[in-house]
């Protein structure tokens, strides 16, 4: 039995039915799900998350859920102690949260996870979304895997390898000649008309719980407490909501203490609404992006008023960067850490490392960032930053002759 009373008006309180719907109808503000969280203590504890599956299916209590469940295993992803990261910006304790080894690759499938099992709940047999990339790949494999019709719309001009990825699951893939909020809005129409499962747009409240769990696994993969600081990527701004959400549903669980985290936004510099407004104080306008980092390319974001309040609540920050700095991160971070991430991830690392220098976080709090996307599905942004490999014929004299001269001068030929 689901925990689950009702969806709520995160800005009236107006109450309605569980059922896939995601705007009040009072106020256009957005629907949340409640909990009986009574209920939810006498089933959830320690003990009860530590026996379940290695998955997100171990909050299955706390998500909104019934018994369908469409299952790729996702979740319950590494948390990395990352030593030469924080040595080489001089941090005492730095967390690598690796989302991108996910089934898809990257944190949506989270998202997708409680979303499409949600579908069948409700008994929709096609699933649809609007998407950046990510969840183009996501909802494409839970359509596969649930044996369901699937229409997914993306921007034209999206990365190859998640065209390419999303492709291979064989949903209708649309390609859109307009930025991911063009897409969005004719997704919302099209929502209107056909009775589908768009996981993001009527499925919204049910979706966005998913998130929660990279707040839940950080916390208990930290040993049942939350970090100093929690430095996150924001399209929407729905993940970082609901990681700020998921440690303090724990601390209302009593599974952790107390919540002293600072949440930090991360964006780039060509689609920053979100940091802009916390910087200027001013409230969100709505941008055209212009950057590498198409992930997290979103000009409106339906969560930014939300994701605002938390990272101002939190005392936590907010930093944008440049396409080069993006590409320095995802180098950085592979380099030191043998983590290869998508753009979104060098959009984390880099501010990371922009916060530490400009001197705007303590070098002594203990800090996860947040890796949600993985480096295959973005290579092309890397090609004219990296050397070509050396090329030599298959002659032991050449490698020879190539490793005196290029490689490494000091290096001592073997003598048989
Ligand atoms: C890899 C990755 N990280 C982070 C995000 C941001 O998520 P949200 O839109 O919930 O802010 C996205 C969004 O598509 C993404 O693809
Ligand atoms: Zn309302």
């Amino acid at each position: 039995m689901s925990s689950v009373t009702a969806l709520r008006c995160r800005n009236c309180g107006e109450e309605y039915e569980v059922k896939p719907v995601s705007i009040c109808e009072e106020c256009f503000g957005p629907l949340e799900v409640e909990y009986d969280i009574e209920a939810v203590k006498e089933k959830v504890n320690k003990k009860t998350i530590e026996k379940g599956p290695k998955s997100l299916w171990r909050y299955k209590d706390l998500l909104p859920v019934g018994n369908r469940i469409v299952d790729l295993n996702p979740g319950f992803t590494p948390l990395h102690k990352a030593d030469n990261l924080a040595e080489e910006l001089g941090l005492k304790a730095l967390y690598i949260k690796n989302d991108s080894v996910n089934p898809t690759f990257s944190f949506k499938d989270r998202v997708v996870a409680v979303s499409v099992s949600k579908a069948l709940d409700f008994g929709f047999d096609t699933i649809a979304c609007a998407s950046t990339g990510n969840l183009a790949n996501s909802v494409a494999a839970h359509a596969a895997k649930g044996k369901l019709n699937c229409y997914i719309f993306i921007p034209a001009d999206l990365n190859l390898g998640k065209i390419l990825q999303t492709l291979a699951y064989e949903p209708n893939l649309i390609s859109v000649e307009g930025n991911y909020d063009d897409v969005n809005r004719l997704c919302t129409e099209v929502a209107g008309y056909y009775n589908w499962a768009f996981v993001n747009i009527n499925l919204r409240p049910y979706y966005s719980e998913g998130s929660k769990t990279l707040g839940y696994e950080v916390a208990e993969q930290l040993g049942w407490r939350t970090p100093d600081r929690a430095i996150i990527p924001v399209g929407s701004g729905s993940l970082l909501t609901k990681i700020w959400k998921g440690y303090n549903e724990f601390l209302e669980l009593g599974l952790v203490d107390e919540v002293n985290t600072r949440i930090t936004a991360a964006q780039s510099e060509g689609c920053s609404p979100i940091v802009t407004a916390y910087r200027s104080g001013s409230d969100i306008k709505p941008v055209k992006p212009n950057t590498i980092e198409k992930s997290l390319a979103i000009g409106n974001p339906a969560d930014g008023y939300y994701a605002l309040r938390v990272i101002n609540k939190s005392g936590g920050g907010a930093m944008a960067s440049s396409d080069q700095e993006i590409i320095d991160g995802i180098k950085l971070l592979a380099k030191t850490e043998g983590i290869f991430t998508e753009t979104a991830g060098g959009v984390v690392v880099a501010a990371l490392k922009k916060l530490v220098e400009q001197g705007e976080m303590d070098k002594d709090e203990e800090t996860v960032i947040y890796i949600t996307g993985n480096g295959l599905k973005t290579q092309e942004v890397l090609i004219d930053h990296l050397p070509t490999p050396a090329k030599i014929s298959p002659d032991l004299k050449e490698f020879d002759k190539l490793l005196s001269s290029k490689i490494k001068k000091e290096a001592v030929p073997w003598q048989p």
